[in-house]
């Protein structure tokens, strides 16, 4: 339909439009407008047509919303063609279409409180009700998912469609009578209907459709990009069976067209949206549900308090158990919905309000390599900035380079971003159609890039590591790592400090943290007197830290805070541990093989038994006394006492690091899939042993992710 060239340059050109600043007059209105045209006409087909969207709902929103200002401005400018003149489609070719019984519209956006209050102030308008006036609305979420409409008659299921073009639409009733959400029949003639259009929305539970793709993995198929495309996928296969087999919901938000037996309106019977949806409810139909202090509907007294309530469910979106991506404000009164009316493209009575936008697209221009406090080389994407949930984003980890071979993210790449609650914003995906060619394969390098010796990646780990102890980069990331909150806790030292103090070569080792020169760093621009004293008497109290928090602060690998504490238990001077031996470590419960040995190794190098003597001269406490000493962590470790197995490919740490986080939390690897094993993490395209564990139906078996929640990381 679109050519690559093509598709490159109205993907270009949306971007450019959304910068462009407001034409001065007719004739350059009449060239943007086109333009707008020709780039909504293409994200619509990317949308709703191929299910994979290339630019931000957020983005589309604003494209749409300048063809409408200047429509508005130069009416001569709005064609019946005009997007903003219909509802755009999904229609098929695999379908027989079907005519809805009453047009199914779009919706207006709003994205704060104050677009809902002009929303609220155009109703009264528009009707010429006072302004003081409250008017009342029920608001409940805005599925994200596929829209269908049902039509029930004397009771019975008879079809079911797709919105289509908003006038007809594909018809999917073999496919729609495999989900339990829908009734088939329902006790429409029990409140006088005899013929009824519902309007829903097809949708697939959020951990439900983690599970699938898992399963997905396993069975070598192709992942689903969101829950949203496996919903409406799922709605226009061909095979009903399929359909089933995603388990998808309706939810059900809109009595859309009921009819009585005397071919009168029904709607006209029933006062409220609020009192449809109950009644919906009542006769065996999924809807969101009222409820007293958090429910997902609420009617609201004015339209303060359904900004309350749409700004409240913003923040709740992701531990909701279904994709949401905003809420539906709506005139509760039938009354009113009827006098008030609907444009072209939508009621006047309702109005999206959006939330923040957690996807967006923008190009990848670079990628940085940094060496962290261990040597391994994280390379990091720099981004054109984009908006992301409300923060502008510029750079995201790529973690390793098979996440960036499996990805096959490339320098140049269109890269589709995103930010969800408080997750790190992480690469979705290139998009691979948006390339014109002049993409360019990211090097990985040879060499480390700060100290150029040669990196090293050993068998099991997933990070490129330099070997070099004395790298500028290491050190320093070393004495930011001692310093942080979790370690040592310098408070008012931070990364800059130590980068400053490094380049003036005060801080060479991390011992030098205990003799800088107060007396000069006050003279340092930005500090003073006052700020010198703080960070002396921080880094004085950081001295009496209990030895855990030390021994967290070397930059061992694999030494968390959770195997500190468990060393620190077993000792009475951090430098005990150099007469230790790898037997004395496998005594104590939690600790693993790999562990043993960096802090063997540590304790083996002369250097670092040597720092350690100067920071006790120093007055670094290397001392345990009884009430520091850590309580026995074998007990409330998280995973205490449980077996463990890690299967296929992990995409943030190596297999041996994984196997030492689980040691560390108390478990203990095995090697084989029985009877004996608790917790099973399968990474991707895991196999034959999560098969295994599923059968013996056992095991708890865990994603990546779900594994670092659960010993929380
Ligand atoms: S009411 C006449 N309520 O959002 C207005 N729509 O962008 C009908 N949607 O295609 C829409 N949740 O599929 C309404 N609670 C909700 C909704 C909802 C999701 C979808 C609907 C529509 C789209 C509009």
């Amino acid at each position: 339909m679109y050519s690559k060239e093509e598709q490159r340059h109205l993907f270009d050109l949306s971007k450019k439009l959304l910068e462009a600043p407001e034409p001065s007059d007719f004739a350059a209105a009449t060239d943007q407008s086109a333009q707008l045209r020709q780039t909504i006409v293409y994200h619509e087909w990317r949308y709703y047509a191929l299910n994979d969207p290339v630019i931000s709902d957020y983005e589309y929103d604003m494209l749409y919303k300048k063809l409408e200002g200047l429509e508005n401005r130069f009416p001569e400018l709005r064609s019946p063609e005009s997007p903003t003149q219909r509802v755009s489609s999904d229609l098929t070719e695999d379908f027989a279409t079907v005519e809805h019984l009453t047009p199914m519209l779009s919706l207006d956006n709003s994205y704060n409180a104050e677009d809902l209050k002009d929303f609220d102030e155009r109703i009264k308008n528009y009707l010429g009700l006072p302004l003081d006036l409250e008017i009342e609305y029920c608001v409940e979420p805005k599925f994200d998912g596929g829209t269908i409409a049902l039509v029930y008659e004397n009771d019975q299921l008879i079809r079911a469609a797709t919105r289509g073009n908003g006038q007809m639409g594909d018809e999917i009733t073999p496919n729609i009578r495999t989900l339990r959400s829908v009734p088939l029949r329902a006790g429409f003639s029990e409140t006088g209907i005899v013929k009824a259009e519902l309007r829903g929305e097809a949708i697939i539970r959020k951990d439900v459709f983690e599970k699938m793709n898992e399963q997905r993995a396993t069975d070598g198929l192709s992942l689903f990009a969101n829950p949203r495309n496996a919903a409406t996928g799922g709605l226009r296969t061909k095979d009903p069976s399929e359909t089933a087999s995603r388990r998808i919901e309706a939810f059900i938000y809109q009595l859309g067209y009921a009819e009585t037996a005397d071919g009168s309106n029904a709607l006209d019977l029933l006062k409220t949206h609020d009192d449809t949806v109950e009644l919906l409810s009542k006769i065996g139909f999924k809807v969101p549900l009222k409820k007293a202090g958090d429910g997902e509907r609420k009617v609201c007294k004015n339209i303060a308090e359904a900004a309350e309530f749409c700004m409240h469910w913003q923040k709740k979106r992701d531990s909701y158990a279904y994709e949401i991506d905003g809420m539906v404000v709506k005139v509760n009164s039938f009354e009113l919905q009827r006098r008030v009316g609907s444009t072209a493209h939508h009621p006047r009575w309702a109005i999206a309000f959006k939330f923040k936008a957690k996807q967006a697209t923008t190009r990848l221009v670079h990628v940085d390599f940094q060496v962290g406090k261990v040597g391994s080389i994280t390379p990091v994407a720099k981004l054109e900035p984009v908006q992301l949930a409300g923060v502008t984003v510029s750079s995201v980890s790529l973690h390793n380079e098979d996440f960036i071979r499996n990805k096959d993210i490339r320098l140049g790449d269109t890269v589709l971003v995103e930010r969800a609650g408080d997750v790190i914003p992480y690469i979705v995906k290139p998009m691979e159609e948006l390339r014109d060619g002049s993409e360019q394969e990211i090097q990985f390098p040879k060499n480390c890039p700060v100290c150029n010796s040669p990196l090293v990646r050993a068998e099991d780990e997933a990070a490129w590591r330099c070997e070099n102890p004395d790298c500028e980069a290491q050190i320093i990331q070393r004495m930011i790592h001692h310093v942080s909150k979790n370690a040592m806790d310098i408070d008012g030292f931070g990364e800059s400090q130590i980068e400053k103090f490094y380049r003036l070569g005060w801080l060479r080792s991390l011992a030098d943290i205990y003799r800088l020169d107060y007396e000069q760093i006050a003279q340092l621009d930005g500090f003073g007197e006052k700020s010198a004293a703080n960070l002396k008497a921080a880094i004085e109290k950081a001295k009496q830290n209990p030895i855990y928090r030390l021994l967290h602060s070397l930059s061992i690998h694999h030494l968390g805070i959770k195997a500190s504490k468990i060393l620190a238990a077993e000792i009475g001077h951090v430098l005990e541990l150099k007469d230790w031996d790898e037997e004395r470590f496998t005594r104590i419960h939690n600790i693993g093989k790999v562990l043993t040995h960096n802090v063997i190794r540590f304790f083996q190098n002369e250097k670092n038994v040597e720092l350690l003597r100067e920071m006790e001269e120093l007055g670094v406490n290397m001392t345990q006394t009884e009430e520091d000493r850590p309580k026995t962590v074998s007990a409330d470790a998280p995973l205490a006492g449980k077996t463990i197995l890690f299967t296929g490919t992990l995409s943030r740490m190596g297999r041996k690091e994984a196997q030492a986080k689980a040691e560390a939390a108390g478990a203990k690897n095995i090697s084989a899939v029985s009877g004996n094993l608790n917790i099973l993490v399968a990474g991707e395209a895991a196999g034959s042993k999560l098969k295994k564990a599923q059968a013996l139906g056992t095991v708890q078996i865990l994603t990546e992710d779900e594994f670092l929640a659960l010993i929380g990381e």
